[in-house]
């Protein structure tokens, strides 16, 4: 090569053409595969290892900022690995767990207690714990082959994780290469992904500028900023990292949980300065008030302190729960609050005409970030908690939950306070807002609504949002901010509108192209990417429709369970049915997770006119994906239909079932004919009976386990 490569070496990528970006591409994948042969099959290397970092640096944020030239050239991240491409799914080798919590000092001498029973250690063995502060973020595992950077997965369900390989390899502090002679062949890192204080409020001003969503914490800004579709958004934005540990190891040499530390760091990983080992119960409890004391000051979330084992013989033998291994704890500090004065009260109008309080506050920082809206729940809430506008008002933040108002400091009234007298008309369509009985309790219900329904202009709005978010179509460039200006200016009503809105545009005299905040390119680029989603899987779709107690999970066992969209909605209307030996209606109950709140509220939804008039129009421009019912056919249990009964010993029912889902099952509650296999634990009652006199499978938790271990 003969150049001394530096970052000027390049032309900076913001000014590259989309030729010169494919050629310097297709240059710079020929230059790392010859250097990779020279240093894996010759040991010959040409050049240094920083200098082929930097390559490889400047391919993935060349693939970055142009994504569609990414995929042919994607490989070039990950030496020896197969192209997995973005957001694919990643198996954990090793599950991704979560850890146990102990809120005050009790239950963290439980913790220590609980251990040496586990061990049967004398009372006179000390236990050496590492001590570290827990990061606010997100977690992720990095996989290093040969010590090279070859994928990265985020925590997913624990065992199967999103495919973040090419966002995570514009992260600046996270190596391309690992440094040292001691490096496993195979090792997985797991840290935390963050954002510090500091640029959570830059992102966050230039979100407002771009008229786009803000953050609420510095966590959601990391995980929004991670899980972009285009990673050039990822390298726009200053992501952190801190390694805490190891997933999968070959033949690691470390017997201590300090050792696994210090050999990080030396790898040439962040590790955060603050662990730190403690020897006696007095150390952790010191360690924590230490962190406490210097929490505001950090510059980043964090939400707890972690203990864990020092010896990695003892965390062996501690081993792991289904949801957190035994040998470590969080300690959970304590939420941070801060008083400010309560200016206003505001009603918002969600998606299903509910009512929702909003406190306007005057901006206050609540441990780094400045908040000025907290939620007020509901009307109950403000009486029973007697909170007056011009209040002084104690709020709490912490990490992954709204902000809110605890509650007013008396003291500080001042007689000027105003009562607030909760509105019983909707404010946006002034149609009677009313508190409905439930129907299964008989109570009240807490929330109060419009009962405008399609009528409520803020619900339609609101519905819209919902239907282009993040998790439903999530259409790039089409946020809640452009949703609003968009359907305030008539451009969009109702969903099918979206997709009309390319054609419509061309023939307006003003187009889009014309009107604040848009150019030609972002036009372009809002018609690219509405475009992109005229193919919609199933679950996305039956989520993006909004209808009440259908989120994303029983979207998801819906799909699942009928597999396209026709017979998802035949049934649905089918079981409208009021006979009660109604099968359509049975097959609904069935479904894990689907209770009689969604099943009634699917199928009202279902009944009104308005809605199939929305619906029907909205097909015409789309396509809904059939799910790919056999998801691992070397399964046995792939695509078969199977229900869990009594105890288990060894994992818990919920474990049972996710072990099914991922292996392609469809999990049931109760027995029929149509179940094809039940695994029955101890004390199985009635439903062994069942199964056996129709002549079902049975399988027992062993050999349950073992089937879980083959696949
Ligand atoms: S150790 C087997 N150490 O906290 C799990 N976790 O609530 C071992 N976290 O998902 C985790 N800082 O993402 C560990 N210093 C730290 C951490 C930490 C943050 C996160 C981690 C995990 C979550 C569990």
């Amino acid at each position: 090569m003969g150049v001394k490569l530096t970052a000027n070496t390049f032309k900076k990528v913001q000014d590259l053409s989309e030729v010169e970006a494919s050629e310097e591409l297709n240059w710079l994948a020929h230059e790392i595969e010859r250097h990779n042969i020279l240093y894996f099959n010759h040991d010959q290397p040409e050049i240094s290892d920083t200098d082929y970092d930097l390559l490889r640096q400047r391919s993935s944020i060349i693939e970055a900022y142009f994504p569609s030239l990414a995929s042919h050239n994607g490989q070039n991240l990950r030496v020896g690995a197969s192209c997995i491409s973005r957001f694919g799914k990643v198996k954990h080798s090793v599950p991704m767990l979560s850890l146990d919590n102990a809120f005050n000092e009790m239950e963290m001498y439980e913790f220590t207690d609980r251990i040496r029973r586990f061990l049967h250690l004398p009372d006179n063995e000390p236990i050496a714990f590492m001590a570290e502060p827990k990061i606010d973020g997100l977690s992720i595992s990095l996989r290093y082959e040969k010590g090279m950077f070859v994928r990265a997965a985020t925590r997913g369900d624990s065992l199967i994780g999103e495919d973040v390989t090419a966002n995570v390899a514009t992260i600046q502090e996270i190596p391309i290469r690992l440094i040292g002679d001691d490096i496993p062949k195979i090792i997985d890192i797991r840290g935390e992904i963050y954002i510090s204080h500091a640029d959570f409020s830059e992102i966050n001003k230039k979100q407002k500028k771009i008229g786009a969503k803000l953050f609420a914490n510095p966590r959601n800004a990391a995980a929004g900023s991670l899980r972009q579709l285009d990673a050039g958004v990822t390298a726009s934005r200053p992501l952190k990292f801190f390694a805490y540990g190891l997933g999968e190891a070959e033949s690691l040499s470390a017997d201590t949980q300090e050792l696994i530390n210090s050999n990080l760091a030396r790898w040439g990983l962040p590790t955060n300065p603050l662990v730190k080992r403690c020897d006696t119960a007095n150390a952790l409890v010191r360690y924590y008030d230490e962190i406490v004391q210097q929490r505001a000051l950090l510059g980043y979330d964090v939400d707890g302190v972690v203990y864990k084992v020092d010896r990695l013989d003892w965390q062996y033998r501690l081993g792991c729960s289904a949801r957190a291994p035994r040998w470590a704890i969080a300690y959970k500090l304590p939420s941070e609050q801060a008083i400010t004065l309560l200016q206003d009260i505001e009603i918002k109008v969600g998606r299903t005409g509910a009512l929702t309080p909003v406190a306007k506050l005057k901006p206050v920082t609540v441990g780094g970030v400045v908040i000025s809206n907290a939620t007020l729940h509901n009307e109950d809430e403000i009486i029973r908690k007697d909170i007056r506008i011009g209040d002084m008002v104690r709020i709490q933040r912490s990490g992954d939950v709204i902000p809110y108002i605890l509650g007013p400091i008396n003291r500080q009234r001042h007689g000027n306070s105003k009562l607030f007298v909760f509105p019983s008309v909707c404010p946006v369509c002034s149609s009677k807002a009313i508190r409905e009985i439930d129907t299964m309790t008989g109570k009240t219900e807490v929330v109060r609504r419009c009962s405008g329904g399609l009528i409520c202009p803020a619900q339609a709005k609101e519905r819209l949002k919902h239907f282009v978010s993040r998790n439903a179509f999530n259409i790039e460039g089409l946020g809640s901010k452009q949703i609003e200006l968009l359907f305030e200016n008539d451009w969009i009503k109702n969903p099918a509108e979206i997709f009309t809105l390319e054609q419509r545009n061309s023939t307006y005299i003003h187009p889009l192209e014309e009107q604040k905040g848009y150019g030609k390119l972002s036009v372009e680029k809002l018609f690219a990417a509405i475009r992109a989603r005229r193919t919609i899987s199933l679950e996305r779709f039956v989520y993006a429709l909004g209808i009440r107690y259908i989120g994303e999970t029983t979207a998801r066992s819906l799909s699942q369970t009928f597999n396209d969209w026709n017979t998802l909605r035949n049934v649905i209307e089918l079981a409208a049915d009021e006979n009660l030996d109604n099968e359509a209606y049975k097959d609904l109950v069935n479904i894990e997770g689907l209770g009689p709140s969604a099943i009634t509220s699917l199928i009202s939804f279902f009944k009104e006119a308005h809605n199939i008039k929305v619906l029907e129009d909205l097909l015409l421009h789309i396509n809904v994906e059939q799910v790919n019912d056999i998801q691992n056919s070397t399964s046995y249990i792939s695509g078969k239909t199977i229900a869990f009964t009594g105890t288990m010993d060894s994992l818990s029912r919920s474990e049972a079932k996710v072990q099914a889902i991922r292996l392609g099952a469809n999990v049931v509650n109760s027995i029929s004919k149509k179940t094809d296999c039940i695994v029955a634990g101890s004390s199985a009652g009635s439903k062994l009976t069942k199964a056996r006199e129709l002549g079902i499978t049975i399988l027992s938790e062993k050999e349950w386990i073992k089937l879980i271990n083959e696949n």
